[in-house]
């Protein structure tokens, strides 16, 4: 029989294979006839039988139906949510191999993207791996046909909210609440109008910032009034864009601050300011972050991308002058205001667009400073690492929330700039998801 002309053999929707390695978000790879697929709930080394969710020309994705052989580092996830939730795609590895897996990406993508290699690699830095988000943005809504409100993170795989009865990588002050606010919003007269409810936790107080699309009936604002006052958490509301946000409960709800105790410094933030999700792991990266830059009582420094002076105010402690820049002008006078209110006057905010790389003058105009931080969001720093001046800072330490940026941005260091990549590691940030941060120190030759 001419082949060309026989029936195509259907596709199988399930398959059985062998996982090879861990992709870098969290998934298992392996190989069927040649071909990629990526298997949630699949770990390394495991024997699984996987069903297709879809099918692309250079790789597929598939999702584990059945576990034929357990690898040795899976344990059952904690969470009853896990697999549904989009929160968390790692609750199903051992912490310890969660973080192997975030340095061997991280190696990968400075090997890979960067060509360089650190001289030397250092121990991870890890604090708890369960209630340690202090900050996150929990999406409602309103499902009539479900006879109510769903409260909780985006859901794995599609635009649902995973209805959370309880989230034990969320504060467990906030996860204990999440029931009585679903029950709270759908008593509101327009549930269906109240996209967002924000969380953020200080030292000494909880915030909740409800995001509502429609002005709220006298009615309403008495019931979050009641459910402030009772569960004891500051209740804000936000009617427009981030200025519009205000206290609703108490009348005069005192800022949150959280400590730097090594460095007898406070921050005060907003409830919807960015701050480092996880408090003690931040301790830790500052005073890493410190420890790396080694600096002296003479030294200027410079910290780019600096938030609310998170870096920027322990430095002061340790250098003769430090100048924070930063984007957002609310963030600018938050870290100003932090200056003051901590006693330190050698520390100076400046607002500028650190990705303005067509301005012919840097925002630090001609400051010389001896060492540099960077802690960029997710596109990395290229644009203002190209705008230092020659020679550069001694030192730099430049903190990462993708590997992938900073590899790029570790390749123009080590190969255009002179620099040695001394040392390299994971900061366990976010334990139980994918996401990888990580702390870089650079010497000049
Ligand atoms: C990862 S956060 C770090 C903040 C601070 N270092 C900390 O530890 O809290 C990144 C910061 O970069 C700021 N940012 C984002 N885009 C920026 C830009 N184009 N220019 C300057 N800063 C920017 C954000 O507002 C945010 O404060």
């Amino acid at each position: 029989m001419n082949p060309n002309k026989m029936a195509a053999a259907p596709t199988p929707d399930a398959a059985a294979t062998t996982v090879e390695s861990l992709s870098h978000d969290g998934r298992g790879v392996a190989h069927v006839g040649g071909k990629a697929v990526f298997i949630e709930g699949a770990l390394p080394g495991e024997e699984v039988r996987f069903r297709y969710l879809n099918r692309r020309r250079r790789y597929d994705n598939g999702a584990a139906l059945e576990i034929l052989s357990p690898g040795p580092d899976r344990v059952p996830p904690p969470c009853p949510h896990f697999g549904a939730c989009g929160g968390c795609s790692l609750q199903h590895l051992r912490p310890e191999a969660q973080i192997r897996a975030k340095q061997q990406a991280l190696a990968e993508q400075l090997r890979g993207i960067g060509k360089v290699q650190p001289e030397s690699w250092l121990a991870p830095v890890t604090g708890p791996a369960w209630g340690y988000r202090r900050r996150a943005r929990l999406g409602a809504r309103f499902v009539p046909k479900n006879g109510g409100v769903l409260v909780g993170f985006r859901a794995r795989r599609r635009s649902f909210i995973a209805n959370l009865d309880a989230c034990p990588v969320l504060e467990p002050r906030i996860s204990g609440l999440l029931p009585q606010l679903r029950a709270l919003v759908a008593a509101l007269s327009c549930p269906d109008r109240i996209p967002q409810i924000e969380v953020a936790v200080g030292a000494d107080a909880a915030a909740l910032v409800f995001r509502h699309l429609v002005p709220l009936a006298d009615r309403d604002l008495e019931l979050l009034r009641a459910f402030g006052a009772r569960h004891t958490v500051q209740i804000h509301l936000q009617g427009g864009g981030p200025e519009s946000v205000r206290a609703l409960w108490p009348d005069e709800a005192p800022a949150l601050f959280y400590r730097l105790p090594e460095h007898d410094i406070k921050i005060y933030f907003r409830p919807t300011d960015f701050i480092q999700i996880n408090d003690q792991v931040n301790r830790q990266a500052v005073a890493q972050a410190i420890a790396l830059l080694d600096p002296g009582p003479r030294d200027t420094a410079l910290d780019l991308f600096c938030g609310l002076g998170n870096f920027t105010l322990p430095l002061a402690r340790r250098v003769q002058g430090v100048l924070g820049i930063e984007a957002e002008p609310g963030l600018v006078e938050g870290a100003r205001r932090n200056a003051a209110a901590n006693g330190v006057a050698n520390a100076e905010f400046r607002a500028a667009n650190l990705y303005d790389a067509v301005s012919a003058a840097p925002p630090w105009g001609d400051l010389r400073f001896d060492k540099l931080l960077l802690d960029p969001p997710r596109s990395g720093a290229i644009e203002a690492i190209k705008l230092l001046p020659s020679p550069g800072p001694e030192r730099i330490v430049y903190i990462s929330c993708y590997p992938v940026t900073l590899a790029r941005d570790s390749e123009y260091l080590v190969h255009a700039r002179g620099y040695r990549l001394a040392a390299a590691g994971v900061m366990d940030m976010f334990p139980h998801t994918s996401h990888v941060e990580s702390m870089a120190m650079f010497v000049r030759e």
